[in-house]
């Protein structure tokens, strides 16, 4: 069950998240062995030639590959039914590779105006510098997509869905359709539903990128990243882009998330259920404006939700009457959750969007994105749903009103 093999085919994700890309020593070890060597010694100077022109595929050093690395990275390929992963050594290590990897000066992205604060960064500020523009475009409009292209000049088309923090929903299949017309490529972000939830390449996406930061550890320990698609699209571009330049997976982080993906399947499929059960409870709340979950009937997107994504994932945000400061008194009052910004843990996780991870953008901006100051975003994790709702009402049963 290892990367480009075909019996990975017949396997549930379940199973391939427990078994896939395990590679055994001598040893027999049942569980993964990780592998903490910087260099792999050779039996000759003609063996460490031929690994060093490509003659011999065995491991030379691990900013290349590492049997650890690989493991995750064969798991993650088979799980998201890719021929071919690259481990990187964060989320944005990922994105940084796949832009670098396939633009260069006068080339134009077009990229959803839903995604990642720092991945508009990395897009306006840092490939800007190198000569490449970037058009935002609505995620929910395939023909603003349409619109966009440059011809000749579209090289890549950038989305994450569904989107942080207001769960809008991107259609894979109908922008991959107007990708594959303008002959670009076409990466998605599939950090929040992770594998267990949504395949984008099942939709024409042609590649897949992750902060495996997020669910695929699962367990807030560790960064890291990758990127999935075909081994013709990946291996003369993302490839030789890390191994040139070093933003590597560590075998101990590869080895880390290994674990977690064990429990990918089962932690998304509970976390949903949660978070479904949680949104459909803040939707009745006389306290609560408006509940953002892709598989609440409420959701404008609902039927695209229950096409691409077999739950509705973990995140929920929702406004509250009092504005900002019924926002902050009802993350003030909890005293189970945690206050962080980061997402895709089994401890549950709330944020207020408008001063944190969007605090840097304009109030206008933040207004035309949707982030209100009343709204607050929940991760939610493998608590109870009884324990959740008594932390958030405790904030949410003082509002005025
Ligand atoms: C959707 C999404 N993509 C990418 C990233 C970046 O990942 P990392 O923090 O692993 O670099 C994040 C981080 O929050 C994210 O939410």
């Amino acid at each position: 069950m290892s990367q480009s093999n075909d019996s990975a085919e017949k396997y549930d994700l379940s199973t391939l998240g427990v078994r896939a890309g395990i590679r055994r020593t001598e040893f027999g070890e049942h569980s993964e062995a990780l592998f903490l060597t910087s260099s792999f010694v050779f039996e000759s100077a003609e063996q460490a030639a031929g690994r060093f022109t490509g003659g011999d595929d065995g491991f030379v050093y691990s900013r290349f590959t590492n049997p650890t690395v690989s493991m995750f990275q064969d798991r993650l390929a088979a799980l998201e039914g890719g021929e071919f992963c690259v481990a990187t050594s964060s989320g944005m290590s990922a994105i940084l590779a796949t832009a670098m990897a396939f633009l260069k000066a006068g080339d134009h992205v077009i990229c959803s105006k839903a995604v990642f604060g720092s991945t508009v960064q990395l897009f306006s500020n840092v490939m800007g510098r190198f000569g490449v523009d970037t058009t935002y475009v609505a995620p929910d409009d395939p023909a603003a997509w349409a619109a966009a292209v440059r011809p000749g000049k579209t090289k890549l088309f950038y989305l994450e869905t569904p989107s942080n923090p207001l769960t809008e929903l991107a259609d894979i299949e109908a922008i991959s359709k107007v990708s594959r017309a303008a002959g670009a490529t076409f990466a998605v972000d599939n950090c929040f539903c992770s594998p267990a939830l949504q395949r984008p390449l099942e939709f024409g996406a042609d590649l897949v990128i992750h902060s495996a930061t997020k669910y695929l550890d699962g367990q807030g320990r560790v960064l890291g990243g990758a990127v999935v698609g075909s081994k013709a699209l990946l291996m003369d571009t993302v490839f030789p882009f890390l191994r040139t330049t070093g933003p590597s997976l560590s075998p101990f982080n590869a080895w880390v998330i290994l674990k977690g993906m064990e429990t990918l399947q089962i932690r998304m499929q509970a976390q949903s259920t949660t978070a479904f059960a949680l949104a459909q409870w803040l939707e009745k709340h006389p306290k609560v404006e408006r509940v953002y979950y892709p598989f609440l009937d409420s959701h404008p997107q609902q039927a695209l939700a229950r096409k691409q994504q077999s739950a509705g994932g973990a995140i929920v945000s929702f406004d509250v009457k009092g504005g900002r400061t019924g926002a902050w008194q009802v993350i003030d009052h909890t005293r189970m959750i945690s206050i962080t910004g980061n997402l895709g843990d089994t401890k549950t996780t709330i944020t207020h969007p408008a001063t944190t991870t969007h605090g840097r953008i304009t109030p206008e901006a933040r207004a035309a994105a949707g982030i209100n100051e009343g709204l607050i975003r929940v991760a939610v994790g493998l608590e109870s749903l009884a324990d959740l709702q008594r932390d958030l009402a405790r904030g949410l049963d003082q509002q005025p009103g």
